[in-house]
C-alpha cells in the first residue's frame, strides 16, 4: 500500500488482508469484523485496496442519500453486467441518469395502476394450480411457485399483448429457465445473449407499430426520450429490458416464497391478514390500486418479510473521490460495504431481531429515519420497482391467501443462501390445503 492511503484517517480494522464476496463466508467474515472491531471497520484486500464495512445507520443514510454522487456501484456488479448489459441498476454517472431519467415515468403511481389487470391474471392463474395441487395432495416447490408467478407478471407487463402472442407462441417459454436455474453463471448468461435476438425482433416490429395506446412497459420505454430528443438505441433498450426482467422477478418472488412460509408459522398473522383482505379486497372483483392502499397490516407484514429477509443483503459502492465519515476518511478507490441484512437484525436497533413481527412496522410506531431499513436502497439509485412490488404482492396475497392455508413439511428453519440474492439454500416445499373444499 502506497504511504499516500497511510496517511487517511482510517477506522479500526485487522492487520491481515481479508478476501470479501458476495457469499456466505462473506457474511461470517463481516460479522465478525463488526464485532470484534465495531460499526465502521477498514480491511484491506488482498488486492491491496481497501474495503469499508458500515454498519452504522447514520452513516449508511450518509452514503447512500446525501453523498451518493461520491460513489459508484462496486465489486460484485461486474458479474452482473455480463447478464444485463450496461442497464440501470449497472450503470454509472451520465448513462444511468439519461436512463433513470427516461425510465422514471413508466413506473409512476399511475402508469402502475394500469397493470393491476395483470398482476391479477397471474394470481388467478396460479390459484387454479394450487387447486389442483391441493386436490390431488401434491406439495409444490414455493420458491418455484412464486417464481413462476412473478416472472409471468413482469413478462406480461413488458410485452402486453405479445408475452401470449410471440412468447408463449413459441411452445415453451423461452424465458422460463431465469426461474429455474438461479444461479447467474456462464450458462445462463449464454442463454439470456441467445434470447437478445428473439427480443430483437419484436423491438423491431414495435417500433413500427402505433404505441399511443400501448401502457406496457416496452412500450412506454420505446417512447421515452432523454434531453435531446433521442430514444433509447436497440442495444440501450434491451440492456434496460434484460434488466427489468431480472431486477423485476427474482426478488418479488423470494420475498413472497418468505412471506408464505413465515405464515404457515404464524397462524395469528395470518388471519389479521385474512381479516383486512375480507374487509379491503374480498374478491377478484375488488381489486384495485385504492383497495391495496388500504391494506396497511399486508404492508406491514410485507416490510417485516424483507426486513428478516432482504433479497439485497449486500450492497457494494466504490469511492470516485475523497469522502469523509464520522471522523474517518474515505479515499478514492476504497470500497464499501453496506449489509440490509446485517443491520436489520442488529439487537440496538430492533429488539428481538430474528422474531418475525410485522407490529414493528406499525404506522404509529416510532420514526423510521431512527432504523436501519434500506431492503430498497435509499436515494437517488432507490429500486424503481418499490410500488410495483408491494402492489403485485398484495394482489397476490389477497388473492390467493383466502383459498389456501400453507402446511409446513419440515420443522426445521430453512438456511440461507447469500449469493447476489439472499434465498434459501435449499427449496422450500409447502402443502397448499384448501380452506373451503
Ligand atoms: C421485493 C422486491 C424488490 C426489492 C427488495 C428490490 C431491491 C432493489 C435494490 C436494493 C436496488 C438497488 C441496488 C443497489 O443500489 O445496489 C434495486 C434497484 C432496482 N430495482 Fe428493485 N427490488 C425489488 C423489486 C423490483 C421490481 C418489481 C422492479 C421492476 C418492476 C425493480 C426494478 C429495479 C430497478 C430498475 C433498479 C435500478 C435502479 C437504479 O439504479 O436507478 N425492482 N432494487
Amino acid at each position: 500500500m502506497s504511504n499516500k492511503i497511510n496517511e487517511f484517517r482510517r477506522p479500526p480494522g485487522p492487520g491481515a488482508p481479508v478476501a470479501l464476496g458476495i457469499d456466505a463466508e462473506t457474511l461470517k467474515a463481516l460479522t465478525e469484523l463488526r464485532d470484534q472491531y465495531g460499526n465502521m471497520v477498514c480491511v484491506e484486500k488482498p488486492s491491496g485496496r481497501l474495503a469499508y464495512f458500515i454498519n452504522d445507520a447514520h452513516e449508511v443514510r450518509r452514503i447512500l442519500l446525501r453523498r451518493h454522487s461520491k460513489y459508484r456501484k462496486g465489486p460484485g456488479f461486474e458479474r452482473v453486467k455480463m447478464l444485463l448489459g450496461n442497464g440501470l441498476i449497472v450503470s454509472d454517472d451520465d448513462v444511468w441518469r439519461r436512463s433513470r431519467t427516461m425510465i422514471q415515468p413508466a413506473f409512476s403511481r399511475q402508469n402502475v395502476h394500469q397493470l393491476v389487470d395483470a398482476m391479477s391474471q397471474c394470481a388467478i392463474s396460479l390459484t387454479d394450480r394450487w387447486q389442483a395441487f391441493a386436490e390431488s395432495g401434491k406439495t409444490p416447490n414455493i420458491n418455484v411457485e412464486t417464481s413462476d408467478f412473478a416472472l409471468q407478471l413482469i413478462l406480461l407487463t413488458i410485452f402486453g399483448d405479445d408475452y401470449e402472442e410471440r412468447i408463449l407462441a413459441q411452445g415453451e417459454n423461452p424465458f422460463s429457465f431465469l426461474a429455474e436455474d438461479s444461479t447467474r453463471d456462464l450458462g445462463v448468461v449464454m442463454k439470456v445473449r441467445q434470447l437478445r435476438n428473439f427480443m430483437l425482433e419484436i423491438i423491431a416490429d414495435r417500433r413500427n407499430a402505433d404505441q399511443s395506446e400501448v401502457y406496457d412497459f416496452l412500450s412506454m420505454y420505446i417512447q421515452a426520450t432523454d434531453k435531446q430528443g433521442q430514444p433509447f438505441n436497440d442495444k440501450e433498450l434491451l440492456d434496460e429490458l434484460m434488466t427489468l426482467i431480472v431486477a423485476g422477478f427474482e426478488t418479488s418472488a423470494n420475498t413472497l416464497a418468505w412471506v408464505w412460509y413465515l405464515l404457515s408459522g404464524h397462524d395469528d398473522v395470518e388471519q389479521r391478514l385474512l381479516d383486512e383482505i375480507a374487509e379491503c379486497m374480498p374478491d377478484p372483483g375488488s381489486v384495485s390500486a385504492e383497495n391495496a392502499a388500504r391494506m396497511t397490516y399486508t404492508q406491514q407484514v410485507l416490510e417485516e418479510a424483507l426486513r428478516l429477509y432482504p433479497p439485497v443483503w449486500l450492497f457494494t459502492r466504490r469511492a470516485c473521490e475523497l469522502d469523509e465519515l464520522d471522523e474517518f476518511d474515505v479515499p478514492p478507490g476504497a470500497d464499501i460495504y453496506l449489509s440490509p441484512y446485517l443491520l436489520h437484525r442488529t439487537e440496538a436497533y430492533w429488539p428481538n431481531p430474528d422474531e418475525f413481527d410485522p407490529d414493528r412496522f406499525e404506522l404509529s410506531d416510532k420514526p423510521k429515519k431512527d432504523r436501519p431499513y434500506f431492503p430498497f436502497s435509499l436515494g437517488p439509485r432507490r429500486c424503481l420497482g418499490e410500488y410495483f412490488s408491494f402492489l403485485e404482492m398484495k394482489i397476490h396475497l389477497a388473492l390467493l391467501l383466502p383459498k389456501f392455508r400453507m402446511m409446513r413439511c419440515s420443522d426445521e428453519e430453512p438456511e440461507l443462501e447469500l449469493a447476489i440474492n439472499l434465498r434459501s439454500r435449499d427449496d422450500i416445499y409447502l402443502k397448499p390445503i384448501l380452506r373451503n373444499p
